[in-house]
Formats: structure tokens, sequence, C-alpha cells
């Protein structure tokens, strides 16, 4: 990808209809999913964006056939030819979701050899719940050479998470779903995305219950087959996207998506004055005049997505009075609040609480994108402020946002990609 810079001229209300695209997160998890089928799937509505791209090249280099149809947002994997069981780490630092392949090829195959996870740095992102349920589950885990092998005859086990993980409750129900007899895992996160990858676990012939609740039963099967599947839409796209119409002032109407999994966000909304409707698959969101300062605090679904939390405080930096942001999921998630402050917010960060004072209005300038979230909420920053706002090492938001540049300037906003000379991604100073 080459190195750009996104140009943003702020201040121009977002007004007019878009879609909502496949979730990213749900996609990461069932694109490997599907190794564990013994028949080739089709994936639908998958996001166009660097994570999927570079899945693909794991799944390539693992043997698997993929045909991948960007226009489409269809990808066809043939697990049948896959021939190895490395993922390198020159692929596996690439993204979070490449520890998903642990799950996926210890389940299928009893043997994997997977690099370390990369992903957004948001502090500590240990996977101790990931092995402690693989060895649960009758795997043997050692370390080589800093990849970590896992190898074992799978037997369904009872495991009850230590604290609630996404991508633990994902990775130990892929295991488990090929093991032999029955798993109960409990303390499970409840997110859309787990359902998701549950259902499309089920539609090739697991036997998965209680997914979207606490406690997870599956029954193990020697066999699953190929099928095809859509994912559901984007929560935190759907969120990304509501929260940018409020902070233009705008009226915005989103469509393909699924309201029922942004409750808690439009709760918050509605609490500090910003009009929130919504009908099936439809959301729309208005604000005509200022909004207030809340007090947000995240947590495990259905509570305030961690996800959220940093769109959601660039809004805040303009609402009238003092917010109070608590992030309870990540220690070091409020990296784009110090580039905020250079466009004229007002944050002070102790620990895990932010204090956000609102500013009348903030001021173009340019900044970096911390990680892929935090990029997303400076571009809201961008949009709200007067002037132009550029932002380095913008290729982190494309990781996770299908062109989100392209919908927003359809729904009025003025963003260009610019190359940037010196070719290495930083700007001067930086
Ligand atoms: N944790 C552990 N040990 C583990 C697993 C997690 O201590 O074995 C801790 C983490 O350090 C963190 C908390 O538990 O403090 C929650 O982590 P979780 O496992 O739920 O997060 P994740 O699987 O690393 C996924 C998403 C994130 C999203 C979180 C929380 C993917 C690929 N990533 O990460 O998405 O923030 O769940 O919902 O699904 C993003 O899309 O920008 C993103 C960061």
């Amino acid at each position: 990808m080459p190195d750009y810079k996104l140009v943003i001229e702020g201040g121009r209300e977002l007004r007019g209809e878009t879609f909502v695209s496949g979730g990213k997160n749900t996609s990461l998890a069932v694109v490997p999913a599907t190794l564990l089928a013994e028949g080739p799937c089709l994936i639908e509505n998958l996001p166009d964006i660097e994570d999927i791209r570079v899945l693909m090249q794991i799944l390539r280099h693992l043997g698997a056939g993929v045909t991948w149809q960007a226009q489409q947002n269809q990808m066809q994997v043939d697990p049948c030819q896959v021939s190895g069981d490395t993922v390198p780490f020159r692929l596996s630092q690439r993204m979070r979701a490449s520890y998903y392949l642990m799950g996926a090829l210890l389940g299928r195959y009893g043997y994997a050899r997977v690099g370390y996870p990369g992903g957004c740095n948001l502090g500590s992102r240990p996977i101790d719940q990931h092995l402690k349920g693989f060895r649960a589950l009758g795997a043997s885990i050692r370390e080589e050479a800093g990849m970590i092998v896992l190898e074992g005859k799978l037997k369904g086990a009872n495991i009850n998470f230590d604290m609630v993980t996404v991508g633990g409750t994902i990775n130990v129900m892929l295991a488990a779903c090929r093991a032999e007899g029955d798993s109960v895992l409990t303390n499970c996160a409840r997110e859309p995305h787990i359902v998701d990858t549950a259902n499309f676990l089920n539609r090739i012939g697991a036997h998965i219950r209680g997914a979207g609740t606490d406690t997870i039963r599956i029954r193990g099967v020697n066999k699953l087959r190929g099928a095809s599947y859509t994912v559901i839409p984007d929560q935190i796209e759907t969120g990304t996207l509501m929260i940018a119409a409020a902070a233009t002032r705008g009226q915005v109407t989103l469509r393909g998506c699924i309201p029922t999994h942004m409750e808690a966000l439009t709760a918050k909304l509605l609490e500090m004055g910003v009009l929130v409707t919504s009908q099936d698959d439809i959301i729309n969101v208005q604000l005509r005049q200022g909004h207030r300062a809340i007090r947000l605090s995240t947590q495990e679904y259905p509570g305030f997505p961690t996800d959220l939390q940093q769109p959601m405080s660039a809004l805040l930096t303009r609402a009238v009075g003092t917010s109070e942001v608590i992030e309870n999921i990540f220690d070091a998630r409020f990296k784009h609040l110090d580039e905020m402050r250079k466009m004229g917010a007002k944050s002070v960060i102790n620990g895990k609480i932010a204090y956000i004072e609102g500013v009348p209005e903030l001021h173009g300038a340019p900044v970096y994108a911390p990680d892929l979230r935090g990029g997303a909420a400076l571009v809201i920053a961008g949009l709200m402020a007067n002037g132009i706002t550029e932002i380095y090492r913008a290729d982190t938001i494309a990781r996770g946002y299908e062109h989100l540049e392209s919908k927003l300037n359809a729904l009025g906003a003025l963003i260009r990609r610019e190359k940037i000379s010196n070719g290495n991604g930083n700007a001067d100073g930086f």
C-alpha cells in the first residue's frame, strides 16, 4: 500500500444516505473458520479492507484455494487444498485476527504453528485465555523460535474464561467444534460477531448452542461441510458513521444495519441530545444544535463498545460541559486524544479515565492515526474542525473501514488521499 495522508477540509455537514458494509471482526473470524470445512465455502458481504487481503494471503500461504471478488464483496475458499500448517510471523504480525488460525488449524488437523498476532497497539493484549482453552481441550502447546506450536487430538472440556474475551471465546469455539465429545464454555463474550461465527459454524454442520449468552455448549462433530454464508453488517462502522453524522450536525440515514446492535451507542447519543430513530435495518441520525457532555464507560457487549470509545470521544470534544470517559477494556486506548489536543481539543487523562472538556471549535492540524479506531476518531475531528486536517499513517484506517473516505464524501465531506513525498509514512517531526 503506498504511503498517503488523508487531507480533510472540515466544517461541512454530512447529509444523505449510505450503506453499512459487512462486519470486519465477524469476517475475520468466519473466513479462518472455513478451514474447518471439508468442502468449498462462499462467504458474502465481506468488507473490502486491508485485513481481509492479509487474511487471504495467509489462506493462500497455507495452500487453500481462494478467490476474492472485491467488487462483489465475496470470497470463495476451498480448504481441501490446504497443505501447510504454518502461519509465519511476517504474516501473523500483520493483523490481530491471525490468532484464529490457531483454533481453526488445530481443530481441523490437530497441529498448527502460528506466529504471534499483531494488530493495533492498545496496550498489553495477551492470548493466555486462548491457550488455556486449547490446553483444556487436550492440546500441548510450546514455543519454537517465537512460533506457537499447538498439537493434539482434541477432546471436549468445560472451560471457564478468567475474563470476558472476544477473541478467546471465538478461538476456543473454533477448536471445540471438531473435538471429540461435548464442551461447555462459560464466562463467554456475547458480541454480535460471536453469534455470527457460531451461525456460520452451525451452517456448515457444527452443533453450537448458546452463542450470544455467557454459556456456549458445543457438541463436537467429526466432519463439517462447505456452504455459503453472508456475514452481518459492521456494528462499529455503523456507530462510526452515526457519530460522524452527529459531529457535523448533519442528518444521515444508514441502510443495511442492525439497530439492536447499536443500543448502547444510541442511548448515549440520545442522552447528548442527538436525535436517533430506527426502523427495520435503517438508522437515522440528526443533530441540529449543540450537544451535552456525558459520562461513558466501555464494557463488553451489550455495554458500550471499546471500539466506539475513540470516535465518541471525538464528538465529546465539542460537547457543552466536561465528559468523563472510562476505558475498561484496553489500557492504552486514549492516544487519539493527544493528537486531538493539536486541534484545540481539551482533555486530561488519568489512568483509565479521560476527562474531555468541550470547546466551541476545533481547528485543523497535522496529526497521525495511532491505531484503527483512533484514526477514525481523527477523521471525525477533522470533519468538525475549521480548516485543513492532515492525517498521517492513514493506511491504518483502511485496515478496518471499507472505503471510508468515499462514503463520507458521498455524504458531503471533502476528504482526499495525498501521497506522502518522503515515502516513509511519517510527516516531518513525527
Ligand atoms: N485478554 C487477556 N487474555 C486473553 C485475551 C484477552 O488478558 O487471552 C484481555 C485483553 O488484554 C483485553 C480484554 O481481555 O484487556 C479483552 O480482549 P479481547 O480478547 O476481548 O479482545 P481481542 O480479541 O484482542 C477483539 C477485537 C477488537 C475489540 C475487542 C473488544 C478482533 C480481531 N479484534 O480484540 O477490535 O476491540 O475484541 O471488543 O476481533 C478493532 O476492531 O479496532 C479492535 C481492536
